[in-house]
This record gives C-alpha cells, structure tokens and sequence, in this order.
C-alpha cells in the first residue's frame, strides 16, 4: 500500500516553523511521505499564528478553502494547530463554520500528535473535529524528532514561553510561562546536529536573554552561548529574540570575545517613546535602548542591528510617532520589520479606548517604512567594496546561474555559482547593493 502523503504550511514565527518541522519529523517517523503541494496530499496541517489579526484571518480563509478540496477528496483529514488554537473563540468559530477540520491540537502538546493523528484517522467522518488543547504546558518534553528544512543550518529551542506580558502581545497567553531546557539537552542537540553535518545553528526563544532563569541561579544565556561557540564542528551561532530589558553587557563581551557567534543583533524596540514604550509594558526606557545599542556598536564594530517596530499603538500621538521616526535615523538599522499594531482580544492594550484610525496607522507606517528603507540601503551601498563570508543556502529564482547565502551580519547576498556550493562557507566580494539584498561575486 502507498503511504499517505502529508502537506504542512506554516505561518508565523521561527519558533513555528521549527514546530512545523518536529511535525514533519513524527509524521515521517509514523511512515508518511511530506509532498510540496497540497493537490498531492491525503493529510493537510495548518500550523497557525495570531500575533495579528491579519495571519489570522487568513488563516480561517485558508481553512475554508478546504473545503472544496475535501469535496474532492472525500478522505482527506484535516489538521489545525499551533497558537490559533490556544484561544478559545478561535474553537468556537471552527466548531461552528469549519467543522469539516478533523483535528484542532495547541502548542503545549505536540507531542501528543502520534496518538491523536491516530485517533483522527479512526473518527473520520464524525461530524466534529477532535479537539485537544491544554491550557498550560507541563513539562519540557525532549526527544521529539525533527525533518529540517536545511542539512547545513537548523533552529534549536532554548526555551518555550514568556513571562512579559507586553501589553499588545498575545504570546505569552498562547503560548505560556517561560520554560527552559537544560542546558545539557542543548548542547547534546546541537552535537548530534554537528555530527550530522549542520554548520549553523539559531537558538530560539521568545526572549533567549532570560534563559535559564527559570533552572540555575547563576548560569545565564551568555553562559550557555559561550559553551556553545566552543563546540567543535560549529561555525556560526544566532539567536532571536532578545528583550532590551534583559540584554546585558556581558552578552555584548560574549558576542566579542566568541569565534563563532554572528556579529548579528535582532532588539526589538517597537517604539521610542517612553510614555508609549511605559503602556507597553517593555520596562525600558528609549535611554536605556540606545546606551545599549551604542555599546553594541562600540564593542563589535561589524554588528549589525535589526529591530521590530509597531505603529499605531493605542494613544501613539503624531509626537510619539516622530520620536520613534527619528529613532530610526539614529540607530541605523539594517533591517527592521515594521508592524501596524493589531488589538488582540484578551490583551491588555485592545481594552484601551484610544485605538488610533486606520487611516493614520498606514500614513505613519508608509513614512517610517520609507525612512528605514533608505537607512538600510544606504547601509547596504556602503558594504560595496568589502569581502563578505557567506553560507550559501540556495539556487536564485530571479537570476538563473546565481545562487545566494547570508553573510555573519545576516544580509542576503546573491551571485554567480552553481549548486555545489549549497552548505559551504564561501569568501565574496560585494559589488553591488539593493535595499534588502546585496549582489556580489565568489573571491
Ligand atoms: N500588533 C502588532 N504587532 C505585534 N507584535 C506582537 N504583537 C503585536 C500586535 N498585537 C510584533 C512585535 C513583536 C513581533 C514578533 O510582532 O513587534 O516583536
Ligand atoms: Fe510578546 Fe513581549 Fe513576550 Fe515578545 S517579549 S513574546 S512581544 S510578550
């Protein structure tokens, strides 16, 4: 008999897709084959996100569209799952309108997927989905296997969870309290990944600067990434994502002073003014973001900085907004991922009666677009001329004979190779620059 072939599409954060890839790994495990495009699959599973309401939305159109597929497929099972499925109106919308979803799973259990997936497969047909979310994690459950997307690169969890509570965010209510790994379980992963051939690794957590917290007294996040930069075999080490409030100098020096860690920071600010920064919930002050931005700058002067922005928080005044504006042009990021903010049920802010226009949400978010966009260009023009070490991870789409990799700063440099280089750390020199993309050429 054929096996059954599966299809995952995965919205959302890494921290998703790294879940999406241990589903992969436990449908493999139970001897199912994954397929490209959801036309070829018996098994379709949605790992969902609700950070905003627009990955949500379409989210449930997506899982309409279904529909029709099933009409075609009568067989075909249904799974959702991910941090959607943490809020319970989002089970009571499906219940009502999507019953047709086999399976609703959350992101405390996982692991469960095996036996639930088989419990799905025999209750076929039943006119409502199996539902099982639990409402708090229990322990940190290890050895659940992984399909990576990459053999080269891969994404390990340091920690589940957050305990900040940012008063926009609805992850800590999806996703729960802080809970780290041990960092024995860390470090054997990321040997085991080594051996099998994997050069870089990402360490994932909601706010990885108060790893450990939560297990030692005195062994910190710097602690850990120092016993990993001395692992032999690695060759590149990053993290996200990093809470200013938490970040330290002591993890400046550890960035310094390490072979292997990326001269790469993402510190999301989400905003410059303090009377905003204060509804927030962030406890820290634009002072206090940009001493450490400097000393980042002044102890590893190739670093390079990202951040995330929102516009439009509730009670943003044009003033606030100019603030945030001009912390744009002084920090000079070199990315920065910009958000129109999205009242999420069950926060502390989408109670706020002061939510800003719609119409004045996107007049600010196209200026501070437009003046970040020009601060990373002009960043990336100024690289014309340096020679880069580059990871190459794939063959280009738009330039046929390119391929395309990432520098230590994390910038995506495309030019002339062939596939063979695919994994390997290659010196390139750069030539050109686009804003979000640099062109070069192998040294
Ligand atoms: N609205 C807009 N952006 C949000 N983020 C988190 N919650 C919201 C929200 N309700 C953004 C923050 C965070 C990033 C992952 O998503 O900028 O850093
Ligand atoms: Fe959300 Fe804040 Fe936690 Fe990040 S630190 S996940 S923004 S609550």
């Amino acid at each position: 008999m054929q096996p059954l072939k599966y299809y995952i599409r995965t919205w959302g954060c890494q921290m998703n897709e790294h879940d999406s890839e241990r589903y992969s790994g436990m449908f493999n495990q139970m001897g199912y084959l994954e397929v490209s495009k959801i036309k070829d699959a018996d098994i379709v599973l949605f790992n969902t996100c609700c950070v905003r309401e627009n990955a949500e939305r379409k989210v449930l159109g997506n899982i309409g569209r279904l529909k029709h597929f099933r009409k075609k497929k009568p067989n075909l099972i249904i799974i959702v799952a991910g941090c959607m499925m943490q809020q319970p109106h989002v089970i009571e919308i499906i219940n009502k309108d999507l019953s047709f979803v086999n399976l609703i799973l959350g992101t405390y259990n996982i692991h469960r997927f095996p036996q639930l997936l088989e419990k799905a497969l025999k209750e076929n047909h039943s006119k409502r989905p199996l539902v099982e979310v639990w409402d708090q994690a229990k322990n940190v459950v290890e050895g659940i296997p992984s399909i990576r997307k990459f053999k080269f690169k891969a994404f390990v969890n340091i920690m589940y969870g957050c305990n900040n509570f940012c008063s926009y965010c609805i992850v800590p209510y999806t996703r729960g309290r802080e809970r780290s790994r041990s960092k024995e379980a860390i470090l054997e992963e990321i040997s085991t990944l080594v051996k099998e051939g994997v050069i870089e690794v990402t360490l994932l957590g909601q706010n990885v600067n108060s790893y450990g917290k939560d297990l030692y007294d005195e062994y910190d996040f710097s602690d850990l990434l120092e016993e990993i930069d001395k692992l032999d075999g690695i060759k590149r080490i990053r993290f996200m994502t990093s809470h200013p409030k938490d970040a330290t100098e002591k993890l400046i020096d550890t960035i310094a002073a390490s072979k292997n860690i990326c001269e790469n920071f993402h510190l999301p600010v989400q905003s410059r003014s303090n009377r905003i920064l204060e509804k927030m919930n962030r406890h820290y002050s634009r002072e206090q973001y940009l001493e450490f931005a400097e000393k980042l700058y002044e102890k590893i002067p190739n670093i390079t900085l990202s951040t995330d922005i929102i516009i439009g928080f509730p009670d943003e005044s044009d003033s606030d907004f100019h603030e945030t504006l001009s912390l744009a042009k002084k920090v000079a990021f070199d990315n920065a991922y910009v958000f129109l903010y999205s009242k999420r049920s069950g926060t502390k802010a989408a109670e706020s009666t002061c939510q800003i226009p719609e119409n004045v949400k996107h007049e600010r978010f196209d200026k501070i677009l437009s003046e970040l966009n020009s601060i990373a260009y002009s960043k990336n023009l100024g690289m014309i001329g340096n020679i880069e070490t580059v990871l190459v991870d794939g063959i280009s789409d738009k330039h046929p004979g390119s391929i395309h990799g990432r520098t230590r700063g994390n910038k995506i440099v495309t030019f002339k190779g062939d596939s063979s280089l695919i994994g390997t750390i290659v010196p390139v020199r750069i030539i050109d620059a686009r804003r979000a993309t640099l062109i070069g050429e192998l040294c």
